[in-house]
């Protein structure tokens, strides 16, 4: 065979070859195979000193118009074959198949509860108020009626921050401060941060308050009772019941503790059989601390305690989100592990 016949019969085979391959690699197999630096061309064009001079232009011509219609050709090939591939993968391709959902931020528990006590709170008249962290001795002790020697400051190891200074141990001091600020009537609520000198399990060295002060003419301890009881039902449920404890405050006289009924076993202090380890079995669950203004704090904030009188309470809002949301670990506050915080998403006070 000549060497013009050889080249022309390069058409036809590749041809074929191309109606035999199947995918991209196939065909670049084959450019190789022909068009590629020691392909089919290339071999026979190597060959060109055989022939005479007045030959060699003519096959010079020829292997130019073969190269190109080679080239025509794999170009329709290669077009046929992705758009094969694209159709194949658009059969694929479910439109009722549901989508990626985007990540929904979400508030941090303590965020919730101490949004859903203020808004609580607010339809009740309060008014939320905030102060400073960094407290003086003064509004975080004297003024609520703790001296200097009294067992009251070492029971809240308290962090100092100077001589005189300390990281506030209570939201208490938030009562005088507002007293101190604003004439009876009063009625607020001071949720924020307080820092405590202890670190374990059940404590850390910074965690959540809300302190309430109601003061007027004729306040009594009845109002308090009837607040709080409100107060437990709106968070806890309507069918949450209330037990008032005495107990001690430097700032409050009578003080009380209070308790509700278990919101894990409902009070009964058991789940059927086993004991409910929420309450371990008691059916109550203490939430906070309460009583009647001490006549010394009116005293040291300028107020007349034959004139008014007024209640205060507070409570710890990691305790009242543990118990709200069956959290079972304090730490799991602190860590903000997104598969934690991920589950109140979508959940607003
Ligand atoms: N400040 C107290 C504490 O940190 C809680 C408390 C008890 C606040 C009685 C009050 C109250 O306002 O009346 O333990």
């Amino acid at each position: 065979m000549d060497l013009l016949t050889e080249l022309e019969s390069l058409i036809p085979e590749l041809a074929k070859g191309l109606d035999q391959a199947s995918s991209l690699q196939d065909l670049e197999a084959l450019r190789v195979d022909f068009l590629g630096r020691k392909g089919r061309i290339a071999r026979i064009m190597a060959r060109l000193p055989e022939l005479g001079p007045e030959e060699r232009p003519r096959l010079g011509q020829a292997a130019n118009s073969v190269k190109e219609r080679l080239t025509q050709l794999f170009d329709e090939r290669k077009t046929a074959l992705v758009a094969a591939a694209e159709a194949a993968s658009l059969a694929r391709f479910d439109a009722g198949l549901p989508g990626r959902l985007p990540w929904r931020g979400s508030k941090h528990p303590i965020t919730l509860v101490t949004e859903e006590i203020c808004s609580v709170f607010r339809q009740l008249g309060y008014e939320v108020v905030s102060g400073p962290e960094v407290e003086t001795e003064y509004y975080n002790f004297e003024a609520l009626n703790i001296p200097p020697d009294h067992p009251a400051r070492d029971m809240q190891d308290t962090l100092y921050v100077s001589d005189g200074i300390v990281l506030r141990t209570h939201t208490s001091p938030m009562q005088a401060r507002v007293m101190l600020a604003r004439k009876p009537p009063v009625a607020v609520i001071a949720p924020g941060r307080v820092y405590r000198r202890d670190s374990d399990i059940t404590h850390t060295p910074m965690f959540h308050q809300v302190e309430g002060l109601l003061v007027d003419s004729h306040v009594t301890m009845a109002d308090l009772r009837g607040t709080l009881t409100a107060f437990t039902r709106a968070v806890f449920g309507s069918d949450t019941r209330v037990r008032f404890r005495p107990s001690f405050f430097p700032f409050t006289e009578p003080s009380a503790e209070v308790d509700i009924s278990c919101c894990m076993c409902g009070g009964k202090g058991h789940d059927g059989g086993a004991t409910c380890r929420v309450c371990k079995g008691t059916g109550w669950l203490e939430i906070l601390g309460c009583g009647m203004v001490d006549p010394e704090v009116f005293k040291a904030v300028g107020y007349d305690p034959e004139q008014v009188s007024g209640f205060a309470f507070g409570m710890g809002m990691e305790r009242i989100a543990m118990l709200k949301y069956g959290i079972g670990d304090l730490r799991m506050f602190f860590e903000n592990d997104v598969r934690f915080l991920g589950q109140f998403a979508g959940r607003f006070a």
